[in-house]
């Protein structure tokens, strides 16, 4: 596949100054395919209180797993994950990712008041006035910095968002300086805190995968590249928007990489998931956890044991929706593929050729989001001749 491009096939507009500048008809790029708009518009924050009470059945809290125990016992220096003590860790891991390939943690580790500051502090940042973002806007050669779009592709229909896009780890590939904002002025320091306390989480779950598949618990992360494993953060800001029926602040795709933790905003829905049945429904987050899911790259290693599911975000006209995204990823230059204890009698063949993540993601670099049309063209090419 041809590199990307160095520059955006069009001048970019911040979804936020459209937003701000009152408009009352969004423009038509914005405006989606019929079958790809939300059904219904999400219940905004003011009248959310009212629906607690009666929930429509397309709000849903899916499967929430509590890590304290097996926290605690890895903290005593008990064997946590790979003993007995993470049983029911890992089979509710197990079930989760094997009815919804999404679940959400609770009593993580990660401290509240650490989850609340990086939030706030990328808050602040989408509040800072446009001249001064601008002087981070990023192009698609690495991503790095404030963007609104994702993909090259000249005359895409576009997401209703923007984003601030930054490599945590490893060290080696870690964001420049000058990449990251300057305002609020703790927002490197609380981002690389929080980067590494999701890592380090990322880790557990890891293993608890490994173990949720009956292979030996630093299995996951030593195909996915050992120590140096790739952590990015992707804060994604959603403005509001006067015709959120029309379109989606991220269309429908599965993270191209290993695992993504979630922290959602906490007053304002919008992530929907595509649950077995085809429907979409909304994800309604518990307090203080995390909403987890695997990416593609799982689906990959676990040849199809576990599979990275569809999601995408929808607007509202009345509230603005903050969320941070850490992406889990393979090292850059490591092959992945089936894991050949995985590939057994009832689950052949392997369906998938090694590819390395570097290669991986220039798909959606490319392209944008599209549901899972990469992972599904990558299963075609398992059993072509030149592979
Ligand atoms: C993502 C993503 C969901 C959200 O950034 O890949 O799926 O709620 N975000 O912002
Ligand atoms: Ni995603």
């Amino acid at each position: 596949m041809a590199d990307c491009m160095q520059e955006w096939p069009e001048p970019v507009v911040r979804v936020q100054a459209l937003a701000e500048s009152g408009l009352s008809v969004i423009p038509r790029c914005y405006v989606k395919p019929p079958c790809d708009r939300p059904a219904v518009a999400p219940a905004a924050a003011a009248v959310q209180a009212q629906l607690e009470k009666d929930q429509p059945s397309d709000i849903i809290s899916i499967p929430v797993v509590d890590l304290g125990e097996l926290l605690l016992a890895e903290d005593g220096g008990a064997v946590g994950v790979g003993g007995g003590l993470g049983n029911d860790v890992t089979e509710a891991v197990a079930a989760a990712c094997r009815e919804w390939g999404f679940f959400q943690v609770v009593n993580h580790g990660v401290r509240p008041e650490l989850m609340r500051a990086a939030r706030e502090a990328w808050r602040g940042f989408f509040r800072r006035p446009l001249a001064e973002k601008q002087r981070y806007a990023n192009s698609p050669r690495t991503y790095e910095g404030y963007g609104s779009r994702l993909g090259v592709q000249k005359g895409a229909v576009l997401d209703w968002g923007d984003y601030f896009f930054l490599y945590l780890a490893p060290e080696a590939a870690k964001s420049q300086a000058k990449f990251w904002p300057a305002n609020p002025s703790n927002c490197k320091e609380v981002s690389e805190e929080y980067g590494r306390e999701v890592v380090r989480l990322c880790e557990l779950l890891m293993r608890v995968l490994s173990v949720s598949l009956g292979l030996d618990e630093a299995h996951f992360q030593r195909a996915f590249g050992g120590a140096d494993c790739g952590a990015t953060l992707r804060a994604n800001y959603y403005p509001r928007c006067p015709q959120p029926d029309l379109t989606l602040g991220l269309s429908a795709h599965s993270d191209p990489g290993a695992l993504t933790v979630l922290l959602a905003d906490e007053h304002v829905r919008g992530l929907q998931v595509r649950r077995g049945d085809g429907e979409w429904v909304t994800v309604q987050p518990v307090r203080d956890a995390f909403i987890v899911n695997v990416g593609d790259q799982v689906q990959i290693l676990s040849n199809s044991m576990y599979k990275s599911v569809e999601h995408r975000v929808v607007v509202n006209a009345e509230e603005e929706r903050i969320s941070l995204a850490l992406f889990y990823n393979p090292k850059g230059d490591v092959p992945v593929a089936p894991a050949p204890e995985l590939v057994t009698a009832g689950n052949l063949p392997a369906l998938y050729p090694p590819m390395t993540f570097d290669k991986y993601r220039l798909y959606v670099r490319n392209k944008g989001a599209r549901g899972k049309a990469q992972i599904e063209a990558l299963k075609g090419q398992a059993s072509s001749p030149e592979n």
